[in-house]
């Protein structure tokens, strides 16, 4: 039995923040951000918006293009690193509330902006042991809520929104994950942090005044690593499938930043049309990134059945992984 990416879908909220309105509020520029970044506009929700209503509206739509019904779900993953709820419930659990999904397993992953890969690894170990037929995946983000709106280095980044896909068993190998790679290493954990909240300084006056709850970035440094070290993973999963880059239809990475995308796409000489760029209109929406690029390219026709994608992707943790999928769906 192997396991297939059947559908896709995506939620992206209405509001547009573009660099015109962070130069109203930090000391930055339209032209800086381009040139350092690629991003000119993000979503940002609503302040009455949650992850998981986010979660929700992207897994209706996943659901509704795979031909299942909610009731055939039979496992529910969110990956996030902005969860409702900073421990319970899980955003899975709510995402099932709100979709109709009762009674199946559901929790949560964090591993940053590699989480929607990281999830991607366990549906199929859970399909391929026959364990789940039909799986919703969910990679949803409302960093807005983490992000420190006067720390110019690393609020001009980020945005939020959602994808979501449905996994399910296959006899046909043509359209199947073929192979996941998900690694990490905790000892860079300090340059991509949100320091506060957490049993290290639980929430207090002093831990707010410090805003220690927001995301801290050594933005160059992390930087010189993802390089790095999104390259080495592509290599690797390439000769361990004895696949050359000239097969791949699509490049799907992690939207990150734009001068980061083209190192890496540069290195491993992927043409610009079989790479997919979401990070101009959405910035980095960490573990909903490659599913809400999936979902454009799916939507832009850029994907069809049997098309060989390759995922990249590298977080807070750190944390890497990157897939080759044979895509299922219609
Ligand atoms: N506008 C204007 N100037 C700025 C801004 C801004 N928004 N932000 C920083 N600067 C200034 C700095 O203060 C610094 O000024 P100085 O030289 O006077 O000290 C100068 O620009 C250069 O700063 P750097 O941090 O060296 O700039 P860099 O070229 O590295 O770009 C950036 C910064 C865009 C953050 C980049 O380092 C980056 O993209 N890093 C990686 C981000 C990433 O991939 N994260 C991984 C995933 S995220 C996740 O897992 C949640």
């Amino acid at each position: 039995m192997y396991a297939s990416l059947k559908s896709i879908g995506s939620y992206v909220p209405e509001k547009v923040m573009s660099n015109a309105d962070f130069e109203k509020i930090v000391d930055t520029s339209d032209e800086w951000i381009v040139q350092r970044t690629g991003i000119k506009n993000r979503r940002i929700a609503a302040p009455n918006q949650t992850t998981s209503d986010m979660g929700a509206l992207a897994a209706k739509k996943a659901i509704e293009r795979s031909g299942l019904d909610k009731d055939d779900i039979d496992l529910v993953i969110c990956a996030t690193l902005s969860p409702d709820h900073l421990c319970m419930p899980s955003t899975a659990c709510l995402i099932s509330d709100k979709v109709g999904i009762r009674d199946v397993m559901a929790f949560d992953v964090s591993a940053a902006c590699s989480g929607f890969v990281y999830i991607l690894s366990i549906a199929k170990a859970f399909i391929e042991s026959g364990a789940k037929k039909n799986i919703l995946l969910v990679g949803a983000e409302k960093i807005s809520s983490l992000v420190d709106y006067t720390d110019r280095g690393t609020c001009i980044l980020f945005g939020d929104g959602a994808g979501a896909a449905i996994i399910s068993a296959t006899e046909d190998k043509n359209e199947a994950i073929i192979d996941v790679h998900a690694s990490a290493d905790g000892k860079y954990s300090d340059l991509l942090i949100t320091p506060g909240c957490g049993s290290t300084y639980p929430c207090s006056a002093d831990m707010m005044e410090k805003k220690l709850q927001y995301i801290k970035m050594a933005g160059n440094e992390v930087f010189k690593v993802a390089v790095r070290t999104l390259t080495r993973d592509v290599v690797d999963i390439l000769k361990t499938n004895e696949i050359k880059s000239e097969d791949v239809d699509l490049f799907i990475p992690h939207q990150a930043n734009l001068r980061i995308i083209e190192a890496v796409r540069n290195k491993l000489k992927f043409s610009k049309e079989k790479t997919v760029f979401t990070v101009g209109k959405y910035g980095n929406t960490s573990a909903a990134s490659i599913p809400m690029a999936m979902s454009d390219a799916y939507e832009e026709g850029r994907l069809k059945k049997g098309d060989l994608m390759l995922l990249d992707t590298f977080g807070g943790g750190f944390t890497w992984a990157s897939a080759l999928i044979r895509f299922g769906g219609n």
